[in-house]
């Protein structure tokens, strides 16, 4: 039988890497990123799919540098929205499927409890409202597709809260972190390996079981926490907390912490429409964040 082509983008971020060793049993992994590919030029991407003639393709690359969105917005509409536009088009076109990721931040965290795919999006800030357009064109273009809306991703691998935290308590000696901002901390491997046994579950004919279960879903870590509480198993779980410099962690508020881009609060998502539909469950973060750790104690 013939492996699928997969084209996978976003191979050097966070979900990307992961995504990159998770589906290379799928098939061929056909990769592309910068400079060849450059979700900042939609136009130019019909070319480079042209010539890859994916079976597949895995979006993972978006513009996420939020507070610098703020002042980049056309850059940041043409990677969230309008490029993935062009890749839904791709898709519908050939028939083929189309895997989007998109962000807990479409929503504006006032709900007061976990979002349900239902509930009507409301960004407030540019990354947010971009990442909100990407999901409607990838909605409204194609038929075999499935957005995962997932939240808080971390990888030890790379940036991101997790190897923040760790720093700082290398370098202040008081910690301040916000406890009025909560969701799902999602672990990029576990995002990955899930995306993976979706897809395979799809085997036998992964176009007809896309277009069945075609739709948005939320996909993230078990349970909720605040910044402040996942700062404190971060740094207890730390493998080499001996070189903390750090004397006291303290709770702050998001108000304490002016950035350009308004964060939302509460934005903790509810996934059992994902659980229901592929009969998988992403760990609780707290266990995901123990084995990442574990994994970096290693080395
Ligand atoms: N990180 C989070 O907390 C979080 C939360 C909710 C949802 N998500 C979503 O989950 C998905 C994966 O996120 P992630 O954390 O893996 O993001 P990430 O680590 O920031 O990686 C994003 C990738 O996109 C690439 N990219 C950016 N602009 C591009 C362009 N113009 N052309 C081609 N590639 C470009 C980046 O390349 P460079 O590295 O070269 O810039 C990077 O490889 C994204 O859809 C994101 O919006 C993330």
């Amino acid at each position: 039988m013939k492996k699928a082509r997969i084209l996978l983008i976003g191979i050097n971020g966070r979900l990307g890497w992961e995504l990159q060793r998770t589906c290379a049993t799928l098939g061929e992994i056909v990769t592309a990123d910068f400079p060849e590919l450059n979700l900042a030029h939609p136009k130019k991407l019909g070319a480079l799919l042209k010539n890859i003639q994916p079976d597949m393709i895995i979006n993972a690359a978006a513009y996420t540098n939020m507070d610098q969105a703020e002042t980049e917005i056309k850059l940041a509409r043409k990677v969230n929205a309008l490029s993935p536009g062009v890749l839904a088009q791709y898709a519908a076109r050939h028939n083929i499927g189309l895997i989007h990721y998109s962000t807990d931040y479409v929503f504006d965290g006032q709900k007061g409890s976990s979002y349900l795919e239902t509930d009507i999006p409301n960004p407030i800030n540019t990354y947010g409202t971009t990442m909100l357009e990407g999901e409607q064109t990838v909605h409204d273009t194609c038929c075999a597709y499935f957005i995962f809306r997932t939240s808080w991703v971390y990888s030890l691998r790379q940036g991101g809260f997790v190897n923040k935290v760790m720093k700082w308590a290398r370098e202040q000696k008081i910690l301040r972190v916000v406890d009025d901002q909560i969701s799902n901390p999602t672990w990029a491997r576990m995002l990955a390996e899930a995306t993976a046994q979706v897809i395979a579950q799809g085997d036998h004919n992964l176009i007809h079981f896309m277009k069945e279960h075609a739709g948005l879903y939320h996909l993230a870590g078990s349970g909720e926490v605040t910044r402040y509480e996942w700062a404190r198993r971060i740094l207890a779980l730390d493998p080499k907390m001996r070189e903390h410099v750090m004397e006291e962690l303290k709770p702050a508020k998001t108000i304490d912490f002016p950035t350009a881009a308004v964060r939302p609060r509460n934005t903790t998502l509810n996934m059992q429409r994902f659980e229901e539909t592929f009969n998988i469950t992403l760990p609780h973060w707290d266990a995901s964040l123990q084995l990442a750790m574990s994994e970096c104690s290693k080395v």
